[in-house]
């Protein structure tokens, strides 16, 4: 673990406390309509970019454990947040992320933080600028609702979702992480974490994406070295019909790193996903973390049929939010 205040990906997280976090997650999940004992636990969260899944889910996840949760919309309904300590203040943010971290801190025992896609170059932004100042400056534990690399609650959903599916030694399973084409290219962090989640389980991973996607290397390489020492390898094709054997099939669409416009439309009728894809799998469940683009990223069929696992996935974000604010809660002496 980098800092056991901070959570900005899987591996901020020791293999025992994930155990402890599925643990967690399984037995709420198995009495889902036992009242919590009040805790006391008081968690924030704060989005610079939109929400559906994390948002409510998140909020969910805090009274799951006895506690609440508190979403803020940075610029909407706060003030519009600076987030340079030493800038000079005469445009048109009204508050610095040094007092507003510092406050926010006060309030809550763990702070949310949803920031993706920075203005600054990869090699700036893979370094996650906005949630590492908010850790800087403020006294509870951060995590992060997704960055500009990793999207740690989705993983751990993800995870829980494919031991639900596959048992709870997922060591050596053939798993594929698959681009597809969309009409924007999009952020990186649900892929990154993803890969690694998974590595980290043990996994086969195989990861597929057109010329000129790659992920980042660094992660690819930390992906690795976790994936071996756990009886599986990760290895990269740029065949979009590579998916044999493959018992998951876990689409989602990237940018080249750091990039931003549209998505060339030549990509599309290879890398979009249809039944005819899944039947080359070995029944793989499909999955994506959502939103998802209906019949442009994934066919409907694929995704009405029992194929899919996305809402199952999705449903899991709460669960295993609990579970994680269950293991922080403990760790700030309030569980
Ligand atoms: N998967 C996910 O993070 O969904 P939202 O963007 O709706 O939170």
């Amino acid at each position: 673990m980098l800092d056991p205040r901070v959570i900005l990906g899987p591996a901020d997280l020791t293999a025992a406390e994930r155990e402890r976090i599925f643990e967690v997650a399984s037995r709420l999940k198995s009495q889902p309509n036992t009242a919590p004992v009040p805790s006391g636990l008081r968690v924030g969260a704060l989005y610079f970019n939109p929400s559906l899944r994390t948002r409510a889910s998140f909020e969910q996840a805090a009274w799951l454990v006895g506690g609440t949760c508190q979403t803020l919309n940075a610029g909407a309904d706060t003030w519009g947040l600076e987030l340079d300590p030493e800038a000079v203040m005469d445009g048109d943010k009204v508050e610095n992320v040094a007092e507003a971290a510092r406050v926010l801190g006060q309030f809550f025992h763990v702070l949310g933080v949803r920031s993706f896609r920075g203005d600054g170059s990869w090699e700036v932004e893979r370094t996650e600028p906005v949630l590492r100042r908010f850790a800087q400056y403020s006294n509870a534990p951060i995590v992060s609702l997704e960055g500009t690399t990793h999207h740690p609650c989705q993983a751990l959903a993800d995870h829980l979702t494919m031991r639900e599916r596959l048992g709870e030694d997922l060591s050596g399973q053939p798993v594929v992480l698959r681009w597809a084409w969309h009409p924007r290219m999009l952020p990186a962090a649900v892929p990154h974490s993803y890969l690694l989640e998974s590595a980290l389980a043990g996994c086969d991973v195989r990861v597929l994406h057109p010329e000129g996607y790659d992920l980042d290397a660094e992660i690819l390489e930390q992906a690795r070295t976790a994936a071996r020492a756990g009886g599986g390898d990760v290895r990269v094709s740029h065949d979009p019909r590579d998916v044999a054997g493959a018992r998951v099939l876990y689409v989602k669409s990237w940018g080249p790193l750091g990039q931003t416009g549209p998505n060339p439309d030549d990509l599309r009728a290879d890398w979009q996903v249809d039944m005819d894809l899944v039947g080359r799998t070995e029944e793989a469940g499909v999955m994506h973390c959502l939103p998802v683009r209906r019949n442009v990223v994934i066919s409907g069929d694929v995704l009405e049929s029992p194929h899919s696992w996305v809402t199952q996935q999705a449903g899991n974000r709460m669960w295993a939010q609990a579970g994680l604010l269950s293991l922080l809660g403990t760790k700030v002496g309030v569980l």
